[in-house]
């Protein structure tokens, strides 16, 4: 990389941002990385064992919300570019406490926006989600005209940044950039989500709750090839746009559940399918053709070869999955699941 130095990356101690780290790491030498992560429930410093030692690697404890810490931090280590992944992240949670969406995706946006055009940082990307779109019939894709309508209190406050994102594009002129990307799998994803929770249950020979009929589908990308995305789209994209990433893999979740049993060596008999999620979008589906277009990026991993690779991962670390599994994970998992 050429053209920036030093890379501001917001909430790399979750599940992506992590992947992105190791990814930057790996594949930009020379480029400094410096994680700012709040450490909340999702946020997980072993999600980047042996970073520490890498020089190119910095980790700041604190909050995006945290203007004063947020503007020392760019000042401190000359940052030129951030890369905004800090959110509250789980549909779930957004339903029973929306508040803290708030604060953390739109306020907390709002700020990192603001300390960014006070330090003339080059370039600012969002990382945000296809849910912004709200949801599909039987037919169609989400492109990037596609009318914004989020349905739930996670996706309206991701809605909500990327419009501060825009306003900030549009009124003071500042560089930035937006992407839009399905839903992402992989290693280091924390076990709220569908695909590590049933994972994590079929290997322990426990019900895996589907809700309603099973029939929603969510179209899945590898999360690596959703790194590589952001890293083009940081480095290439037009300043102003918004990108869709995704991978063409529609799956209802009946068939990544069966999927997941196959592989574990589980039979069907643990499928429970529980009450539906209120507001449940029904299908998200991404058309990723204008930054496949205007680049050489593509899915590197098919959905067979992935699924693979993330049971594997989470057989082989059973111990990340069994620290992560227990604490407050299991009065989650109580409330959420217990008379549902
Ligand atoms: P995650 O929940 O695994 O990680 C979120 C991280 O943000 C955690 O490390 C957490 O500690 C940190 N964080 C939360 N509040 C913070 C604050 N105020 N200040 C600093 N750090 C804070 O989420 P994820 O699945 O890795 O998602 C990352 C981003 O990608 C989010 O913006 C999400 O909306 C977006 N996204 C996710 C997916 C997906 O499938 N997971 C798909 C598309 C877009
Ligand atoms: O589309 C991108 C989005 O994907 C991201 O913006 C979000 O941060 C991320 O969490 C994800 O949202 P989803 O709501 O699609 O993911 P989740 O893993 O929560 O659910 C996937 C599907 O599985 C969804 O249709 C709900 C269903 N589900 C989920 C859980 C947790 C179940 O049937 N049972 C469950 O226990």
């Amino acid at each position: 990389m050429t053209e920036y130095s030093a890379l501001l990356v917001t909430g790399g101690a979750g599940f992506i941002g992590s992947n992105f780290i190791r990814m930057a790491l790996a594949e930009k030498p020379g480029l400094k990385i410096v994680n700012l992560d709040e450490l909340t429930y999702a946020g997980n410093l072993e999600n980047l064992s042996g970073c520490e030692s890498n020089p190119s690697y910095v980790f700041v404890k604190g909050s995006i919300c945290d203007k004063d810490l947020v503007l020392a931090t760019i000042r401190k280590y000359n940052i030129d570019g951030i890369i905004n992944f800090a959110a509250e992240s789980h549909v779930d949670r957004s339903i029973s406490g929306p508040e803290i969406f708030v604060e953390t995706n739109v306020m907390g946006t709002l700020k990192l926006l603001q300390c960014a055009k006070e330090c003339g940082v080059k370039r600012f990307l969002q990382v945000s989600t296809d849910e912004v779109y709200g949801s599909l019939g039987k037919e169609g894709l989400f492109t990037e005209s596609t009318t914004i309508k989020p349905n739930s209190p996670y996706s309206a406050s991701k809605a909500s940044a990327d419009h501060m994102v825009h306003a900030f594009h549009h009124t003071y002129g500042m560089d930035t950039v937006i992407t839009r990307c399905s839903n992402n799998y992989g290693p280091y994803q924390f076990p709220e989500k569908m695909l590590p929770l049933c994972i994590n249950n079929a290997l322990n020979g426990k019900t895996i709750p589907v809700y309603g009929d099973g029939m929603q589908i969510r179209d899945w990308l590898y999360v690596y090839d959703h790194c590589t995305a952001i890293m083009e789209v940081f480095v290439n994209g037009k300043s102003g746009d918004v990108y869709n990433i995704g991978g063409c893999n529609e799956k209802t979740n009946l068939e990544l559940v069966r999927t997941v049993l196959r592989i574990v060596g589980r039979d069907e008999s643990l499928i429970s399918f529980v009450k539906d999620r209120p507001g449940h979008d029904r299908r998200y589906a991404i058309d990723a053709s204008k930054l496949m277009s205007s680049s050489s990026w593509k899915p590197s991993v098919t959905f067979e070869e992935g699924i693979e690779k993330t049971i594997k991962w989470y057989v082989d670390n059973r111990a990340w999955l069994d620290a992560v599994c227990s604490g407050s994970y299991r009065a989650y998992y109580e409330k959420m699941y217990s008379r549902r």
